[in-house]
């Protein structure tokens, strides 16, 4: 079978990157250009979640596209001063979901926030192969958000994606995100997360 991911038209050479690519590119970058995310754009980012695996086939997400000016400046004061960078982003895709309609296994195991990881993490691969940012944020806080968006009490706010075309200006990010601007944040070394075999065995 093909390992490559298609996006949108497969004709279009310019439009298919391969997954390992796209994995490889993913970044949680901070500097935006201006220009905003036509809709045609957003369907297809939204398209990524809604065929993502979920648990009982549950999909637990709901999303909220905002790129709009008025409810974007709203949006952007729940920001936390370390995400000041987000405030250039033109659009920012809310993430809630709603703990009991996921699946709930009577050893307490719940899935609900996972299901929405694997579905982010499908549409933050989309984004990158479409060369898009999207760099999905926990710094805010979730009351303001829930009362800019009138999202309801039952909701988990799960995350802000900040999503934008890469751009250059940097004037609002600290030393530390300059960095991670010019090289990937470090990986734990292999053996202290990956076994082989049983548990302490390092996957070499
Ligand atoms: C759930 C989650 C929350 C995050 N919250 C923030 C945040 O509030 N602010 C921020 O600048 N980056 C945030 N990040 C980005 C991480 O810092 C970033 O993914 C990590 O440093 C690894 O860098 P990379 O994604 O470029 O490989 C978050 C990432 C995740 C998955």
């Amino acid at each position: 079978m093909s390992k490559r991911l298609f996006v949108g038209h497969s004709h279009l050479s310019r439009d298919k990157m391969e997954v390992e690519e796209a994995i490889g590119k993913r970044r949680a970058k901070r500097a935006f250009m201006k220009s905003g995310i036509d809709s045609k754009i957003m369907g297809r980012l939204v398209e990524a979640i809604r065929l993502s695996a979920s648990c009982f086939n549950n999909q637990p997400w709901k999303v909220v596209l905002v790129d709009e000016d008025g409810p974007l400046d709203e949006l952007r004061e729940s920001l936390s001063r370390g995400n000041r960078w987000a405030t250039r982003a033109p659009l920012i895709i809310v993430v809630t979901a709603e703990r009991d309609k996921d699946c709930l296994l009577s050893d307490r195991r719940e899935y609900f926030l996972f299901d929405c990881g694997l579905a982010l993490g499908q549409m933050m691969l989309m984004a990158t192969s479409m060369g898009l940012i999207a760099h999905p944020i926990a710094g805010y806080r979730p009351e303001v958000v829930r009362e800019v968006l009138s999202i309801p009490e039952d909701q988990v706010i799960i995350t802000l994606v900040i999503c934008g075309h890469p751009g250059n200006d940097t004037s609002l990010l600290s030393e530390k995100q300059l960095r991670d601007e010019r090289e990937r944040p470090e990986r734990k070394p292999l053996n202290e997360s990956f076994y082989l075999g049983r548990w302490g065995v390092p996957f070499k």
